[in-house]
């Protein structure tokens, strides 16, 4: 049983956007998959990276004014700060923007080329004249070609659910650049899954992946495997393919080989070996968790692309579902996208583990995180019944007697019992069947607290005499907690830690080697965890929610004022529009209407003053972002010159500053 040797991936996340609580469910079960491996006594490895390529990723570091690696060294610093913080232990954490990903996606890559596995096309694409780029198809935008809906993005409609294809959308324009698309040919590349067809019938049907996933597999090869297009037009945040200038890999061709490159990088600082872990007659064993809706990328391209490289397979692909919160989808409005950051600002990161946990069983089902039975299931099983076992005996093993433990075990059976039970809980770990684990824990749990109402220390310690027996009871208490602790050691790290303090012993291995703790010294027990505060989670979704504008009543525009004269392009680039960044905000003396703005444009500070004081106080103003017009001439007013022009809409219902996207900064500008 011991001595497996297991590397160990959850999936990459993107870095362009923060972890969330749909997130944390994926690491969180493969944490503690990899703790209870570890706990057993097998070399486990565990790796992740930032998935750090492609297409939105180098427009959000556009936006932001900043390169791609800058963005993506901050997010990757900020993703690891929540893993860690979750008590998520990778082994290792590394990019896929790195040398070893960099060297590993051109070996496959060539391995394929050069095995006739690879060909190219000329394609026709989508492409935005201004931006001067391929468009992916969720950066097009326009009406529905089922339903009509405006504002529908080119990989479905989010009103109907009508998938299409990008080109069939009605008064198509960029999302980037609001330009209409043209249609633009260029050369891709195209890896043949259907090369391997006979091997994923076979690799997909030999216990690799779970029964559900093994069945919608058998459909898509059924239905025949497609060229898959694995290449990308400059400009492109990724990695050149090799002999294609301008041509960079898909994100999606790279991402996979990110799990070898991260236990590359490993391998380097441990002196590991590498090849005893990915050569294609390796003994070891590799599994991939992953959420349900990219089982085709692992479940069909990442094996073929190993196959046909010559490197091993995976052992088995581990999908689960989507979380849901309170029934429904994550949603911004309800405060129920929760980010891990917002989470950990406010709950012991262990309550989730545990409810997870709790949760969890080894299919693809959706998990749902409802708050009054996250609140319930903690407090009860957690506080009442595990913690306090604790909480109830050492006091007085304290008081009585030193904090020493008695020489006698009160009750050998039940001892055997609780231990004896370690070879189902570590089955139900195994396979990932961690909310049965979690029952038949509890259920020692439950069995623990009887003992100690049967033997009532409480009452035995009022006895005159019995010392010996009280004693004994209370060492037999801690005894059982003990071994409770230890079975809740994977997902319960840092609880098992203070305990571990408190109890003057580390449990180490698996179960079937604890021996009880007799004649032996404790340290001062230590509180080891609080009851879910109610207040906490409403506070949580408070700070989730979207800052929806506060309005009042709906405003409408009276009346339209007509469409201006037509000007032209260049008219148009003679604008030189900013954002700008409000640092002073006064009222002007003798003007009923003006504002005295002093800005921010970048480089320089402006003074500039503004019709809005009808709608806006001076202490509104102060710190916002606006946009302001840099190259109006400056005109000489009658409280003084005003250098600019800042942005609004108004009418009758009030004057309306115009602001940029979060993210945004002064001096930034407007095309
Ligand atoms: O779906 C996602 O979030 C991807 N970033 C997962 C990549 S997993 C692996 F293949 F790298
Ligand atoms: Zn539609």
């Amino acid at each position: 049983m011991s001595n497996r040797k297991i590397l160990v991936t959850s999936a990459l996340p993107y870095a362009n956007g923060p972890i969330h609580l749909g997130h944390m469910l994926e690491y969180l079960q493969t944490d503690m998959w990899v703790r209870f491996q570890k706990q057993r006594g097998n070399v486990c490895h565990y790796v992740c990276a930032d998935d750090t390529h492609g297409t939105p990723i180098m427009l959000k570091a556009d936006r932001e004014g900043i390169t791609p690696e800058e963005l993506i060294a901050q997010v990757g610093k900020e993703h690891l700060a929540d893993f860690t913080a979750f008590g998520v232990a990778f082994d290792n954490y590394h990019s896929t923007h790195s040398e070893e990903n960099k060297y590993f996606s051109s070996l496959i890559y060539t391995r394929l080329r050069d095995a006739g596995h690879i060909s190219s096309r000329t394609i026709t694409q989508a492409y935005d004249p201004v931006k001067e780029m391929f468009l992916p198809d969720r950066f097009i935008k326009g009406d529905c070609p089922k339903c009509g809906a405006t504002e529908q993005y080119g990989d479905g409609c989010e009103v109907c659910g009508a998938n299409y294809a990008s080109s069939e959308l009605k008064n198509a324009v960029s999302a980037i650049s609001g330009e209409k698309p043209i249609d633009k040919e260029s050369v891709h590349y195209f890896f043949n899954l259907a090369d391997f067809t006979e091997m994923l019938t076979d690799w997909t049907q030999a216990g690799h992946l779970q029964p559900e996933v093994r069945n919608k597999l058998a459909e898509w090869l059924d239905s025949g495997l497609q060229q898959w297009d694995i290449s990308r037009d400059a400009p492109y945040f990724g990695f050149e393919i090799p002999d294609a200038p301008n041509k960079y890999f898909y994100v999606w061709l790279d991402a996979p080989i990110g799990y070898m490159a991260s236990f590359k990088n490993l391998c380097d600082k441990q002196s590991l070996d590498f090849d005893a872990f990915w050569a294609k007659d390796s003994k070891t064993e590799l599994y991939h968790f992953i959420g349900k809706d990219i089982i085709y990328f692992h479940a069909l391209f990442w094996p073929a692309m190993l196959k046909g490289a010559n490197f091993r397979t995976p052992s088995a692909i581990f999908a689960h579902g989507f979380l849901t919160v309170n029934g429904e989808k994550m949603s911004k409005s309800r405060g129920t996208f929760i980010t891990a950051r917002t989470y950990l600002e406010h709950l012991n990161p262990e309550y989730l583990r545990y409810y997870f946990a709790a949760k969890l069983g080894a299919g693809v089902d959706d998990l749902d995180l409802n708050f009054d039975d996250f609140t319930q299931r903690v407090n009860s099983d957690l506080v009442g019944k595990v913690v306090n076992i604790g909480s109830r005996c050492s006091g007085f093993i304290a008081k009585r007697f030193n904090n020493m433990l008695s020489a006698k075990l009160a009750e050998p059976e039940l001892w055997a019992e609780f231990v004896n039970t370690n070879e189902t809980i570590a089955d139900f770990y195994e396979h990932r069947e961690f909310a049965k684990a979690m029952r038949e824990i509890m259920a020692l749990a439950d069995k623990a607290n009887r003992y100690i109402d049967e033997k009532k220390p409480w009452l035995i310690a009022k006895e005159e005499g019995k010392e010996a027996e009280l004693h004994d009871v209370c060492t037999m208490g801690l005894n059982l907690f003990r071994v409770l602790v230890a079975y809740l050691k994977p997902v319960l790290p840092t609880l098992t830690y203070s305990a571990e303090v408190f109890l003057n012993s580390e449990v180490h291995g698996w179960i079937d080697e604890l021996q009880p703790l007799l004649n032996h010294q404790l340290n001062d027990f230590i509180p080891l965890m609080t009851r879910v505060d109610a207040d906490k989670i409403a506070a949580i979704v408070e700070a989730s929610k979207e800052n929806l504008e506060k309005t009042a009543a709906p405003v409408q525009a009276k009346q339209f004022a007509p469409i201006a004269d037509t000007i032209d392009i260049t008219d148009f680039a003679k604008l030189d529009l900013r954002i700008a960044k409000i640092l002073k905000a006064e009222a002007v003396e003798g003007a009923d209407k003006l504002l005295h703005l002093t800005v921010d444009i970048g480089d320089e500070t402006r003074s500039i003053f503004a019709g809005i004081k009808s709608s806006y106080s001076p202490e509104q103003l102060e710190g916002r972002l606006t946009l302001v017009v840099a190259n109006l001439a400056a005109r000489k007013m009658r409280f003084g010159l005003s250098e600019g022009m800042v942005l609004a809409a108004g009418g009758d219902n009030g004057i309306y500053l115009l602001s940029p996207d979060t993210g945004a900064v002064a001096g930034m500008r407007v095309k």
